[in-house]
């Protein structure tokens, strides 16, 4: 047995939640291309889509509206948040938010939808909660009459967000939602399959979630972008990043070989949302990136990937950008959860195996006689 490094091409599942058609460009939930869902679906529909498999109708629709409004504050009120210090990864945070709501809901046993709604009507609550806390502020209630994404930005800022940041956000929530057997779902699967439970399974879906390989990368594009600063400064601040074996940050993706198509979405949208400063050196970097990296690396197929012009929407709607990571997690608990769900459908437990490479036959020596040789 062969190790595949990175599970590279290994097809862990059956799924009828998402598909990445990585060759093609094309992102499928449930049979509707993401063009199809993106900027005309909300958030709640496309869950909706995820955990049922179809979109919703208007009474099914408000059935999950007023199931998710009953579900949005913490049932300690963030008591638990306010002992974590000031300084901690917003990631952190929302790991720890849900571990600590799931545990005080009493979520146990076989996955249901009621479970996911309960978690993932949270997620926006503990996230704005954990940073009006680190701003020196009080958490702000949701509000019933805003829907998710507008509750967001309302609960981090207690304004009611202008309708353009509402739509930017919902879309890129409804963009990042699932996305076939990426890192955090697998995790979210494997933990699934223990017949632990959901909310174990989400904890570590967020843990697998913040890596700068996953969903930490969208903040480090915007590092890059103010490190480069000018379009003169493209050229030579890329040529030395692959000079000296950097990554770039918002390109390359494991299954697409060509643009992300959620990338393509969000370019648009950022060019609507940016000021046209910023979005000329995003696309002078994109560009000359994308040409680089494919003079250098032809065989790899490197092009923008869906990180890169998150970084511009998230901005554009007033996101701090250390809370990109944990926004992403706002919208990809949809996928997470309905894998889980989907995984319980004659489960069987996940268990790979691996291929040993170590040593074999070795005998036991006593303590005191371990080293000797070579002291003596
Ligand atoms: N910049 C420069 N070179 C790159 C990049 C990049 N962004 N991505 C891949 N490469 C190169 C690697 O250096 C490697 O080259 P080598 O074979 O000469 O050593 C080759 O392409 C293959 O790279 P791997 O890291 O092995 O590819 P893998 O499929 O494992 O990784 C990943 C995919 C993690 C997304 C990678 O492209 C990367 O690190 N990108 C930058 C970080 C990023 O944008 N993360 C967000 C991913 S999107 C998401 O998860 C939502």
């Amino acid at each position: 047995m062969i190790a595949a490094k990175g599970l590279d091409g290994i097809v862990v599942a059956q799924t009828n939640i998402s598909h990445v058609f990585g060759e093609e460009g094309r992102l499928v939930y449930h049979g509707y291309d993401i063009g199809e869902l993106a900027g005309k679906a909300t958030y709640e529909e496309v869950c909706h889509l995820l955990w049922k498999g179809t979109l919703p109708t208007r009474a099914e629709l408000d059935a999950l509206n007023t199931a998710m409004r009953a579900q949005r504050t913490l049932p300690d009120g963030g008591a638990g948040l306010r002992l974590l210090p000031k300084t901690t990864n917003p990631m952190d945070a929302l790991r720890t938010g849900v571990s600590l709501a799931a545990a005080q809901l009493g979520i146990k046993g076989t996955p249901t939808t009621d479970q996911a709604i309960a978690l993932a009507a949270r997620f926006p609550t503990i996230v704005a909660t954990f940073h009006r806390l680190r701003s020196g502020l009080e958490p702000i209630a949701p509000r019933d009459d805003l829907g998710h994404a507008a509750n967001y930005l309302y609960m981090l800022t207690g304004v009611v967000p202008p309708e353009n940041h509402v739509h930017g956000l919902d879309t890129y929530l409804v963009l990042l939602a699932d996305h076939g057997m990426n890192a955090s779902t697998f995790t979210a699967r494997v933990i699934a399959s223990t017949e632990s439970d959901i909310g174990s399974a989400i904890v570590g879906a967020i843990g697998a979630l913040k890596g700068p390989l996953h969903g930490g990368a969208p903040a480090l594009v915007m590092d890059m972008l103010e490190a480069i600063g000018t379009a003169d400064n493209i050229k030579p601040w890329i040529d030395n990043a692959l000079n000296t074996h950097q990554k770039l940050m918002g390109f390359g993706h494991r299954v697409y070989k060509t643009t992300d198509p959620r990338a393509e979405i969000l370019r648009d949208m950022a060019r609507h949302a940016s000021t046209p400063e910023f979005f000329a050196l995003a696309k002078g970097t994109e560009d000359y990136a994308i040409q680089e990296l494919n003079r250098r690396k032809p065989d790899q197929r490197l092009y923008t990937n869906v990180e890169f012009y998150s970084a511009a929407v998230l901005n554009s709607v007033g996101l701090p950008r250390d809370l990109y990571p944990a926004t992403f997690g706002v919208s990809r608990v949809a996928g997470w959860t309905a894998h889980v769900l989907e995984q319980m459908v004659g489960n069987r437990l996940i268990r790979p195996q691996s291929e040993y490479v170590g040593p074999q036959g070795l005998k036991f020596v006593p303590l005191e006689e371990r080293g000797l040789a070579t002291i003596s």
